[in-house]
């Protein structure tokens, strides 16, 4: 009898955990406090987290690949004047201030997006994967922010060569490490 009972308390303590572990995330907040923007209602700060969360900097402004945050907002998606090379020919990392300005209407920028089959390394799919929402909210951020800094160069097919320095993006094949050349570093020891 006092076997059954002792069982019994044991059985009932842990369906009691397993309740208790089930229903501990309604007693916790659903997102971290520093995630809020995500639902925030403001679409700019929203937009302003998507562009910071979804890596929109790494292409589109100037030093982000290299700095980081330390690149103030003031610099953020001005563009960057370094081409994109592969098979699809040369891209540049648009000036979204610029290209945004040509799109007062958040609808019509939607739909171009949506339609737009683009060209590497931008990724689209990324893009076409947000919700309406979201894209509205990329839309007010980039479009508050004011409209400075050179459009960016146009795509060049391939074949012709880009008149900016410019990045090639092509597979390498495995092999015995090169020689590294000193020849930059002898004229600095004599
Ligand atoms: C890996 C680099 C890279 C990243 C990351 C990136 N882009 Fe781009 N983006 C490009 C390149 C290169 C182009 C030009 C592509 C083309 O001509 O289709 C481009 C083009 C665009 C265009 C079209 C602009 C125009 O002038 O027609 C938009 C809009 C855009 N990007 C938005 C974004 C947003 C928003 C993000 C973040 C979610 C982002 N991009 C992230 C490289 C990038």
């Amino acid at each position: 009898m006092r076997f059954n009972s002792f069982f019994l308390f044991l059985s009932c303590s842990g369906v009691l955990i397993a309740i208790l572990s089930l229903s501990q995330p309604l007693w916790q907040p659903a997102v971290k406090a520093d995630a809020a923007p995500f639902s925030a209602p403001d679409p700019i700060a929203r937009g302003k987290y998507l562009v910071a969360t979804a890596g929109c900097n790494d292409c589109h402004t100037p030093g982000f690949m290299q700095m980081g945050t330390k690149v103030p907002e003031s610099e953020w998606l001005k563009g960057v004047p370094v081409g994109w090379q592969g098979p699809w020919g040369t891209t540049y990392g648009s000036n979204l201030r610029q290209h945004l300005a040509a799109f007062p209407e958040a609808e019509v920028w939607i739909r171009m997006v949506r339609s737009r089959e683009g060209l590497p390394p931008m990724p689209w799919a990324s893009l076409h994967a947000m919700t309406d929402g979201d894209l509205t909210a990329l839309h007010a951020y980039i479009r508050s922010l004011p409209v400075t800094g050179s459009v960016m160069p146009p795509a060049l097919p391939p074949g012709t060569a880009p008149a900016t320095p410019y990045m090639v993006m092509e597979p390498v094949m495995p092999g015995p490490p090169k020689a590294v050349s000193t020849e930059q570093e002898i004229p600095l020891q004599k």
